[in-house]
């Protein structure tokens, strides 16, 4: 498996990272045009601290224009590079990032009107590592690549000649590929010190979820959400990814033996879950989402016990987070997430086949010219989400959020940490608090991070003044 290269900004040094195409060898023997930053597939990853302010430079050489999104950076929003900053081709966009939010692990992906799923599948992705200075004095594996390792877990589907192929067979599953690749590529291996490693989880697939476990259905312990530390290390087993979210695990090899990261049904959690189905309010789709059905090898690990190793125990507190109770007088809103198959009701006719479907949020389909919500700079809301067709990965630009409720249960521990992207197969509460300006020119998104319904429209704008 490739590491991604870094680009340490840790001194504030410029980063500039152009987007271009190239060619990568994705499946073993046979060349594949993609597109990357600063490399044929993918980017490398940005490191950055908090309380720093880093020049930063976006160049586009491709044909086309593309917006590039920090998901996961508290930014205002006119830094935030949703649909409004869109790049023309051979331009280029410089601004000042300025990081102020706890240590955690972010991303930068596409986000162009209409256009982020097929961009994004295309090879345009890079993680985002923050410091501070806790993360810093926790006794946690961090050396970069060895002990501390980035993985882009994506899916990914080729025609006959072995060229990319974005086309999509069922848009309420959005791109389902059949090869997952692991930073880039398929059939991936990688080699680990016998000692604690840390594994940067991140799900930059289009619309896949994923249901990661060990071969050897080992212990591992949960230690981040999308926004920064847990309070404390969870032991799991096994861990469930919808498309855009980030979670940190330590996983012990110090017994030497192998193991493959697969993901997949476990047959108990199955059972749970049908269980938890049945006799549940009448639901349009009952099958499980995003090809979760589906079984992947994803990364085999195997053990080199010539590395440096860490063996020592994690410490038992890693962060403190301050959670409140929601209080009556916190505005509450609503968001309906909805897809309709418009086939059902003969108003296809003269569309593309991408209208199909009319997806969005409260009625309304994305439009760039509407403002759908306008929130007040510094209070706590209560955001209630709400999904009658199937799974959707809802996600917040411009903040990490706490999870109340989701899917009709408390939020377990494994999840009562900061998030931006949550899993709503029915239902979740959020408590939400902007700390950043979001104008009318350059409004924040929320949206389902499952690409193909954001580009139809499962998306809205906001304001925060
Ligand atoms: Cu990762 Cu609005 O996106
Ligand atoms: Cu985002
Ligand atoms: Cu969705």
């Amino acid at each position: 498996m490739p590491i991604p290269p870094l680009l340490d900004s840790t001194d504030e040094r410029p980063i500039e990272l152009t987007m271009g195409r190239g060619q990568v060898e994705l499946l073993p023997g046979i060349m594949t045009p993609t597109t990357g930053f600063n490399g044929p597939n993918l980017g490398p990853t940005v490191r950055v601290r908090d309380g720093q302010n880093i020049p930063i430079t976006y160049r586009n050489t491709l044909s086309e224009a593309v917006a590039i999104h920090g998901h996961g950076l508290h930014v205002p929003g006119e830094l935030d590079g949703g649909p409004q900053r869109a790049i023309e081709p051979d331009s280029s966009w410089s601004f000042e990032l300025p990081i102020r939010q706890q240590a955690s692990t972010s991303w930068y992906h596409p986000h162009t009107h209409h256009k982020t799923g097929p961009q994004t599948f295309k090879g345009l992705a890079g993680m985002i590592i923050i410091d501070d200075e806790n993360s810093d004095a926790l006794p946690l594996p961090k050396t970069y690549g060895v002990d501390d390792i980035p993985v882009i877990i994506q899916d990914r589907k080729f025609d006959d000649q072995g060229r990319l192929d974005y086309s999509i067979e069922d848009v309420e599953d959005g791109m389902l590929g059949d090869t997952i690749t692991a930073n880039g590529i398929a059939n991936a291996t990688h080699r680990v010190p016998a000692g604690l490693v840390r594994l940067r989880l991140l799900n930059g697939a289009n619309a896949r979820y994923f249901r990661f476990h060990f071969s050897d259905n080992r212990e591992f312990l949960k230690i981040a959400t999308d926004g920064g530390f847990l309070e404390e290390p969870v032991p799991i087993r096994e861990l469930v990814m919808s498309p855009g979210e980030r979670n940190e695990v330590v996983v012990d090899f110090s017994d030497g033996n192998p193991a493959m990261l697969v993901s997949g049904p476990r047959a108990q959690a199955v059972n749970d879950e049908r269980r938890r189905d049945e006799g549940e309010r009448d639901r349009r789709r009952n099958r499980e989402p995003g090809g979760l059905g589906d079984m992947f090898e994803v990364l085999q690990f195997t053990v080199d016990p010539g590395f440096p190793a860490i063996r020592e125990s994690l410490p038992r507190q890693l962060n403190s987070i301050n959670r409140p109770t929601a209080q009556r007088n916190w505005p509450v809103r609503r968001f309906d997430l909805f897809m309709r198959d418009n086939r059902r009701r003969g108003v296809l006719g003269a569309f593309q086949n991408n209208i199909e479907m009319s997806m969005g949020i409260n009625r309304q389909s994305m439009d760039m010219r509407v403002i759908n919500e306008q929130v007040r700079l510094g209070e706590r809301e209560r955001w209630i989400i709400n999904s009658f067709d199937g799974s959707h990965p809802f996600h917040v630009h411009g903040c990490s959020f706490l999870v109340v409720s989701q899917n009709e249960r408390p939020v377990a521990a494994e999840d009562a940490g900061w998030k931006d992207t949550v899993r709503v197969d029915d239902s979740a509460e959020l408590i939400v608090r902007f700390d950043h300006k979001a104008t009318d020119e350059f409004p924040y998104m929320y949206h389902c991070h499952i690409l193909e319904h954001e580009d139809r429209g499962m998306m809205g704008q906001f304001t925060v003044s």
